[in-house]
C-alpha cells in the first residue's frame, strides 16, 4: 500500500473531468490511495489536445513534477494525438489509453477487475458535491477540420440507454440534484434509443433534480429535441450550441455542415419554445483564411443571437487534423484583436439579458460556499452570489443549516455580465 499513492491532474473539458472520477474509482478498487502530488508514487495527467496551450501546460507540469517529486512515475492519459505520442513518451513512465480503462488494473496491479464505464467514485467527492457528470457517449465522427477530438478519442460510441438510466436513478437516490449528460455530440447518441427519447426516459425518473446536456452539434438538432425543452420538466432551459464562425465560407472550410442561416433558424425555433433560454456557444477566431469580411459575419451573428455566454478561442493548429495543412495565416495580434471584439459584444449581450431578471424571484441550486457567502446556479445555468453573509441569514428555516445542494428561492438584486446577485426571499423549495 505504501507505494500505491496516486494523484490525478485534469486538463480540458467536462468529459475529462468525468473520466478522472472514473480513473479514481478504478485505482481505489485496485488498492491505490489518493494523495498530494508531492507524496504520490503515480502522477496521472489527464490530457487535452484541443489547443497547443493545454499541451504546453503539460510540459511545464511534467518538469515541475520531476523536480519536486523525483520518484513519482508520470502516467499520461486522456486526449493525446497519435503523432504526439512518441514525444510524450519521452517525458512519461507510461501512456495509458482512456478507452482501455477496464484494463488498467491488469497493467498497474494484475489481480483485480473493474468494469468500464464504472461508477465515478462519488463517495470521494464529498457530501457537498451535488452535480453529477454522466457520460452517455464517447468519441466523435464529425471531423471538423480544426479538431483533435476524433483522433484522440476515436469513433462515436454510445452507452446503452438502460445503463445510463440506472446510473442516473442511483445518483438521484444518492441525493444528486443536477445531472449533466456528456458527449462530444450528444445529438447523435444512439444507444438503442435516440437522444430525445433518452431525455424523455430520464425525465420520467421522479425526484427533485435538474437535467442538462453538453455538447450539441447544430447540424444534428432535431425538432424533437427542441420540443423536449417544453415536455421534459427536469430539463433546464440552457443549451450550449457551438457555432464556431458566422461566415459560411469558414464554416465550410471547418467542415461544420451548416450555414449561418441554418444556425439562426435553429436559434429562432429554440427561442420560440422558450424565449428566456440560456444560449451559449463556442467560437474560433483566426481560422486559416478568415478575412475581415468573414469576421464581420461572425460579429453580425453575435449581435443577432445575443448569447449569454461564449467560449472564444484563438485558432491553434493541431497535428493530424485536416486544417493543419492550411497556413495559419492570421497573426496572433489579429486573433487577439478579434477575440477582444467578440468578448466586448458578449459582455454587452450577457449583461442586457441578465438585467431582465433584476427584481424577479427565481429558484437557485446552492453549489458552494466561499468566504462566508453562498454561490449557486439559476435554473437557466447562470451563476449567482447570495449577497447576505452566511452568518447573517436570519430566516429560521435556513439559519445554521448547510444549504449546499438545496434549492432555494431568491430575489435577484443585481445583474453583472457573468453573474447575478440576489438575496434569499423565503424557505427552501423542497
Ligand atoms: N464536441 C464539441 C467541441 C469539443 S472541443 C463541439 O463540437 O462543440 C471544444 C471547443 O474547442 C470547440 O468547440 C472549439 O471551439 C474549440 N477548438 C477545437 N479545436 C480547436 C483548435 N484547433 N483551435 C482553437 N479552438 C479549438
Ligand atoms: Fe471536434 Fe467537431 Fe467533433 Fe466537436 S463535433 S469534437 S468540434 S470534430
Ligand atoms: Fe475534451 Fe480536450 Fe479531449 S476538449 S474531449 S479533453 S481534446
Amino acid at each position: 500500500m505504501q507505494n500505491k499513492k496516486y494523484h490525478i491532474i485534469t486538463y480540458g473539458c467536462q468529459m475529462n473531468k468525468s473520466d478522472s472520477e472514473r480513473i479514481a474509482t478504478v485505482l481505489e478498487n485496485s488498492g491505490f490511495k489518493k494523495s498530494s502530488l508531492e507524496k504520490a508514487n503515480y502522477a496521472f495527467l489527464n490530457l487535452c489536445s484541443v489547443r497547443q496551450s493545454a499541451i504546453d501546460r503539460v510540459w511545464g507540469k511534467t518538469n515541475q513534477i520531476k523536480k519536486n517529486n523525483k520518484s513519482a512515475k508520470i502516467i499520461l492519459t486522456g486526449c493525446i494525438l497519435p503523432s504526439e505520442k512518441n514525444k510524450f513518451l519521452k517525458k512519461a513512465y507510461l501512456i495509458l489509453d482512456i478507452k482501455d480503462l477496464d484494463k488498467w488494473p491488469d497493467i498497474l496491479c494484475p489481480t483485480k477487475k473493474t468494469q468500464y464505464p464504472c461508477p465515478a467514485l462519488r463517495e470521494e467527492r464529498g457530501k457537498d458535491d451535488n452535480v453529477a457528470l454522466v457520460p452517455i457517449m464517447t468519441g466523435c465522427d464529425n471531423f471538423c477540420s480544426y479538431c483533435a477530438v476524433p483522433y484522440t478519442r476515436g469513433r462515436e460510441k454510445s452507452r446503452p440507454a438502460q445503463e445510463i438510466i440506472d446510473e442516473v436513478n442511483k445518483l438521484i437516490v444518492q441525493g444528486y440534484k443536477f445531472i449533466i449528460l456528456l458527449g462530444q455530440n450528444v445529438n447523435s447518441y444512439n444507444g438503442g434509443v435516440n437522444f430525445p427519447e433518452l431525455l424523455k426516459k430520464i425525465n420520467k425518473i421522479s425526484g427533485n433534480y435538474w437535467l442538462s446536456f453538453i455538447t450539441s452539434h447544430p447540424k444534428d438538432i432535431s425538432d424533437k429535441l427542441i420540443k423536449c425543452f417544453k415536455d421534459c420538466k427536469h430539463l433546464i432551459p440552457y443549451i450550449h450550441l457551438p457555432i464556431q464562425s458566422g461566415s459560411n465560407k469558414i464554416l465550410k472550410a471547418m467542415n461544420r455542415k451548416y450555414t449561418a442561416e441554418n444556425y439562426l433558424k435553429l436559434i429562432n425555433k429554440i427561442k420560440k419554445i422558450n424565449k428566456n433560454i440560456n444560449l451559449s456557444t463556442d467560437i474560433i477566431v483566426g481560422f486559416p483564411g478568415e478575412t475581415k469580411k468573414d469576421f464581420d459575419d461572425t460579429m453580425k451573428i453575435f449581435k443577432k443571437v445575443k448569447f449569454d455566454m461564449a467560449y472564444i478561442a484563438r485558432y491553434s493548429p493541431r497535428p493530424d487534423t485536416a486544417a493543419y495543412k492550411l497556413k495559419d495565416n492570421i497573426s496572433l495580434d489579429e486573433k487577439k484583436n478579434r477575440e477582444k471584439i467578440l468578448n466586448n459584444l458578449l459582455k454587452k449581450s450577457a449583461l442586457n439579458k441578465n438585467k431582465k431578471i433584476i427584481n424577479k424571484n427565481i429558484q437557485v441550486l446552492i453549489e458552494k460556499k466561499k468566504n462566508n457567502y453562498y454561490f449557486g446556479k439559476t435554473r437557466n445555468f447562470k451563476n449567482v452570489k447570495i449577497i447576505t453573509e452566511i452568518k447573517k441569514l436570519r430566516n429560521k428555516e435556513i439559519k445554521g443549516k448547510n444549504l449546499i445542494g438545496k434549492f432555494i428561492n431568491i430575489k435577484v438584486t443585481k445583474a453583472n455580465a457573468w453573474n447575478l446577485e440576489g438575496e434569499i426571499v423565503n424557505q427552501l423549495c423542497e
